[in-house]
C-alpha cells in the first residue's frame, strides 16, 4: 500500500475524496491536512474530522493549516455552492475528535520524513499549504513521490471565466507550486482540472443509485444533490463534477486521466485573469513544468468512485 496525503477544504467532493481514499486498499491515508477554500478552516477542519470519523477512521491524523491566501487576502468563498457548513447541508454525527497538535505544514513535514516509502501528496483545495511546503521545506517537498492537484483548466473557468475556483482563491500560492516549483528535484505533478473534472460527473440517475446503496453512499448522494443544484443554477449543467474524487482516484489507481508534459503559467495579476491556468503544451512559454489532464477515462473513472463509495456502507 502506497501512503498517501491529502490537503483538502471539505468541501462536498473533498469529502467524497476522503471516502474514496479510506476505501481504497491500494493506499493508506496516512494524514489529511486542512486550508481554507470552500468554506473556513474552523469548518473544513471540523468537516475533515466528522467525514473520517463516520468512516472508522478517526485515527488518521488531522491537522489544520492555513486559513488565509500565501499573499492577498480572500474576499469571498464557496458557500453559495457547498453550504454554509461546508457540506451541502447534510448533519454528520459530531465526532469531537480532534486536530493533532501540529500544524499542517509539520504533520506534512513529519508524515514525508518518516514514510518508509514516498508519499504521495494530492491537494483538492486552494494550494496555500503546499507552497508553504515548497518555500520552507522544498527538500522534503522533492521527497514527494508524486503530487496530484485538482485545480485549474486548460479551457474557461468555474468560479471566473478564466479561473478555476482553487486556483483563483489563491493563485499566488499556486503559481509557487505550478509555475516557479524551485525545488531541488522536481516532483512529478499532474493537474487534474476541469477539462477532465467536467466529463467525470454524476447525473441524477447515477445520485439515485448512489442514494440505494444506502450508508455513506447515500449520505454522499444527499451532499452531491446540493452540488448538483448549484451547477444547475450557476452553470446550466444537470451533472455534478467529481472534481476531488477524480483527482485522488488518479493517484490511487495511476492513468485513469491522460496527461501531457507542460508550462503552466498562474496568473497573479489582479486583473479580470486572475487565478488563469495558462497551459502551454508546446514549450513555447517554458520548459515543461508540470503534467496537465487532457484526456480520462470517463467509465473507468465513474466506476471506480461508485465502486469505493458504495463498498463503504457505513
Ligand atoms: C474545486 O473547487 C471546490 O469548490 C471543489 O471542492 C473543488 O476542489 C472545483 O473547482
Ligand atoms: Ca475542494
Amino acid at each position: 500500500t502506497r501512503p498517501v496525503l491529502l490537503d483538502c477544504d471539505p468541501g462536498i467532493d473533498d469529502m467524497v475524496a476522503i471516502l474514496t481514499a479510506v476505501a481504497s486498499p491500494e493506499v493508506e491515508l496516512v494524514g489529511v491536512t486542512t486550508v481554507g477554500g470552500n468554506v473556513g478552516i474552523d469548518t473544513t477542519t471540523r468537516n475533515a474530522l466528522d467525514v473520517l470519523a463516520l468512516a472508522g477512521r478517526a485515527d488518521i491524523p488531522v491537522a489544520r493549516g492555513a486559513d488565509r491566501p500565501y499573499l492577498r487576502s480572500l474576499d469571498s468563498r464557496a458557500a453559495s455552492v457547498h453550504g454554509d457548513n461546508g457540506l451541502g447541508g447534510i448533519t454528520l454525527p459530531t465526532s469531537g475528535t480532534a486536530p493533532v497538535d501540529a500544524t499542517a505544514l509539520e504533520l506534512i513535514v513529519a508524515t514525508v520524513r518518516a514514510a518508509t516509502e514516498p508519499v504521495t501528496l494530492v491537494a483538492t483545495g486552494p494550494l496555500t499549504n503546499v507552497a508553504h511546503l515548497f518555500a520552507v521545506h522544498p527538500d522534503v517537498a522533492s521527497r514527494l513521490a508524486r503530487l496530484v492537484v485538482m485545480g485549474g483548466s486548460i479551457g474557461a473557468g468555474n468560479r471566473t471565466p478564466a479561473a478555476e475556483f482553487n486556483i483563483w482563491a489563491d493563485p499566488e500560492a499556486a503559481y509557487r507550486v505550478l509555475t516557479e516549483p524551485g525545488l531541488p528535484r522536481p516532483v512529478p505533478t499532474t493537474l487534474v482540472g476541469l477539462d477532465v473534472t467536467y466529463r467525470t460527473a454524476y447525473g441524477p440517475d447515477d445520485l439515485r443509485r448512489l442514494r440505494s446503496g444506502g450508508g455513506v453512499a447515500s449520505l454522499c448522494a444527499d451532499a452531491l444533490e446540493h452540488y448538483l443544484s448549484a451547477y444547475r443554477r450557476d452553470h446550466g449543467m444537470d451533472v455534478v463534477p467529481l472534481h476531488d474524487p477524480l483527482a485522488m482516484a488518479e493517484a490511487i489507481r495511476p492513468g485513469l486521466v491522460t496527461a501531457r508534459p507542460a508550462y503552466v503559467e498562474v496568473d497573479t495579476t489582479t486583473g479580470p485573469s486572475r487565478g488563469n491556468t495558462l497551459v502551454d503544451l508546446r514549450g513555447v512559454l517554458g520548459q515543461p513544468t508540470v503534467e496537465v489532464a487532457v484526456d480520462v477515462d470517463v467509465p473507468s473513472a465513474l466506476e471506480f468512485i461508485s465502486g469505493r463509495l458504495e463498498f463503504r456502507q457505513g
